[in-house]
């Protein structure tokens, strides 16, 4: 008997609206490329629920005629191709009819629509593939509306994997930041909830564009333009040593003024960053290129994020070139703007005040305000690095962790009783042991240490904090305020004490005295990207990449203080985001590399 069944009209286009709309934020895109198509200099986005409820879209573009509203919810319906050579030379973000079919298959959709020519506009209402009805409307200016409801009504299983509305909205405000940075000309905005997340008006500077949606100052970004050959120009926006994330999160490439994901592309360029960026560190950087459309093939996957370039090391080695020329010659200066510069007059205050434009010293508890005369930023209980004494140590571990385990591995003991040989390019730390080399990974040994000592001191609410005289001010991009405002309280616990300055920035009060780099740690714990992964356990394993880093150089009682510290480590073999800290060779595995 035949086992092959010819699936039902409807059972099909469940399967293609899978391929194309997975989230809210993909209808989004799919919503935000036909207006920007249709030539709108004004996109409007209403979000309720993070668009689970909600998503709302208004344009001022060409608008649809009667005819054609007809037609375009049919699977294939498009304007923007006609026939197969088109497809390889294709200008639009559009082409291959789906992206209203596949929304209208899996949800509730309401679009009204006018063009230049026509006297009244339309409405048309498609509900899961079915068209509920066409009727003329009161929508009096050019222009398309459309108002996606009830998102997966009808496919409960995709309904149930959407995630929280803050992880959900995160994804949303990724996918629009780019298409803002790609169109300066165009007027977005984007509200959630009733508050306003977007509102950027237009203008004609791509540097100012940026620094507005990504909130970054101008002064840090550099601007180039070069053609790299005959055919292919490029525009860079590149951030100087000042802007450092510890994530590619605000890493950009645009072709053909598609924004699209290219890990070889991406590779050269933070490959040239690394003459000028510390270890562990990120640039931000939006590289926009112009090439002909027949060399680049963006029907590679259906959300078209993926796409194939032809001669595409040639390429990567001319945009190498290019970005480094344009950093070389521009970078600026690395600006100390840590609180451990000592301002010392009263108008140090006020002139740091009017550089954020925000009175944070009004709203700081007074203790925060450094009086005059006393020691700058003084540590509250205790400074990294005081060298403990064995004794000390020991009080240190039964107060950690009680009685320790008697039960320790073999390389528990060999690391207890090995001898300090040597530092190897301030990295890892060489210890004899027997018969083995002992080989101690600096940076990630200080994380262990540094991890479980928060944790701990959090278990038993005695976390150690240091008060910062002067605020760090941090910038940041609107997913990390958003995940901010809802994690405050929680970093409050874990000892960074925050304020808000304005609608963009915060000022960090206090941190974990244990912490060395807290503006690190802080924007290490907001680039999370949703709350729904912010434990204490998580904040305290962010928050210690502040810790020694490689490269940093430690004194020989330093360094022997790091090797008992680890010794009285719960875990001291891994670091907390599972990296090992000691690897050991033995003299026979030697031995045989000399051929012995
Ligand atoms: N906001 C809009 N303004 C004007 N025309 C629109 C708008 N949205 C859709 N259209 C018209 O509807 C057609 C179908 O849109 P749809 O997004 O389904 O397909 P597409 O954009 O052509 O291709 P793709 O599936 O790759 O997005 C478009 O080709 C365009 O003519
Ligand atoms: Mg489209």
């Amino acid at each position: 008997m035949s086992k092959i069944n010819i699936l039902s009209p409807d059972i099909i286009s469940k399967i293609a609206a899978g391929e194309v709309i997975e989230r809210p934020a993909s209808v989004i895109k799919e919503l935000l490329e036909n207006s920007i198509d249709a030539k709108s200099s004004y996109i409007e986005l209403i979000l309720e629920d993070a668009g689970k409820t909600l998503i709302h879209i208004k344009d001022n573009g060409t608008g649809i005629d009667h005819d054609d509203l007809q037609t375009i919810f049919n699977r294939h319906a498009t304007s923007k191709i006609k026939n197969i050579d088109d497809l390889y030379a294709i200008m639009s973000l559009g082409f291959r009819g789906e992206a209203l079919y596949s929304i209208g298959a899996v949800a509730d959709v309401i679009m009204q629509s006018k063009t230049e020519d026509e006297k009244t506009g339309w409405e048309i209402h498609i509900r899961g593939c079915e068209r509920v009805g066409l009727k003329p409307c009161s929508f009096n200016k050019r222009g398309t509306e459309i108002k996606v409801r009830e998102l997966f009504f009808n496919t409960p299983a995709r309904k149930k994997f959407l995630k929280s509305n803050s992880a959900e909205i995160n994804h949303i405000l990724n996918l629009v930041t780019p298409y803002t940075m790609l169109h300066k000309n165009i007027r977005f905005s984007l509200s959630h909830q009733n508050k306003t997340l977007i509102d950027l008006a237009e203008t004609d500077s791509l540097v100012s564009r940026i620094s507005q949606v990504l909130n970054l100052e101008e002064q840090n970004l550099i601007y180039g333009e070069q053609k790299l050959n005959q055919d292919v120009t490029l525009e860079m926006v590149l951030g100087d040593i000042n802007i450092t994330r510890t994530r590619r999160d605000l890493q950009y490439v645009f072709i053909n003024g598609r924004p699209v994901e290219n890990k070889n592309i991406s590779y050269h360029i933070n490959n040239v960053y690394r003459l000028i960026m510390p270890q562990g560190a990120y640039p931000f950087f939006a590289v926009f290129i112009h090439m002909p459309p027949e060399d680049i093939d963006a029907n590679v996957h259906p959300t078209k994020r993926e796409v194939k370039i032809k001669n595409e090391n040639f390429l990567c080695a001319l945009l190498r070139q290019a970005v480094e020329q344009c950093l070389m010659k521009s970078s600026g200066t690395k600006q100390i703007s840590s609180p451990f510069s000592i301002p010392n007059t009263q108008s140090d205050k006020s002139s740091r005040s009017a550089y954020t434009g925000s009175s944070f010293e009004a709203d700081a508890p007074h203790d925060m305000l450094r009086e005059p005369g006393q020691a700058y930023n003084e540590p509250v209980f205790h400074q990294e690095y005081t060298v403990p004494s064995s004794q000390d140590l020991a009080q240190e571990q039964s107060e950690f962790f009680g009685t320790f385990s008697t039960s320790r591995n073999s390389l528990s003991d060999k690391l207890t009783n090995a001898k300090l040989i040597g530092v190897f390019q301030n990295k890892y730390i060489l210890l004899e042991a027997d018969t083995e080399l002992l080989v101690i990974d600096q940076h990630a040994a200080a994380e262990r240490i540094t991890f479980e000592q928060i944790i701990t001191q959090m278990q038993k609410h005695t976390l150690e904090v240091q008060h910062l005289l002067t605020p760090y001010i941090l910038n940041l991009t609107i997913p990390e305020f958003l995940l901010w405002e809802e994690i405050k309280d929680k970093l409050g616990e874990s000892g960074f004490e925050t304020t808000p300055l304005g609608n963009d920035a915060i000022g960090l009060h206090t941190h974990p005295a244990l912490i060395k780099n807290p503006e690190q740690a802080l924007r290490q714990i907001l680039s999370a990207g949703s709350s729904d992964a912010c434990d204490f356990d998580t904040i305290a394993r962010r928050a210690c990449r502040g810790s020694v880093m490689a490269g940093d150089k430690m004194s020989e009682p330093e360094i022997k203080a790091l090797h008992l510290r680890l010794l009285n480590c719960l875990d001291p073999f891994t670091c907390p985001h599972g990296r090992p800290t000691i690897i050991e060779i033995s003299e026979s595995f030697l031995a045989k590399q000399f051929l012995r």
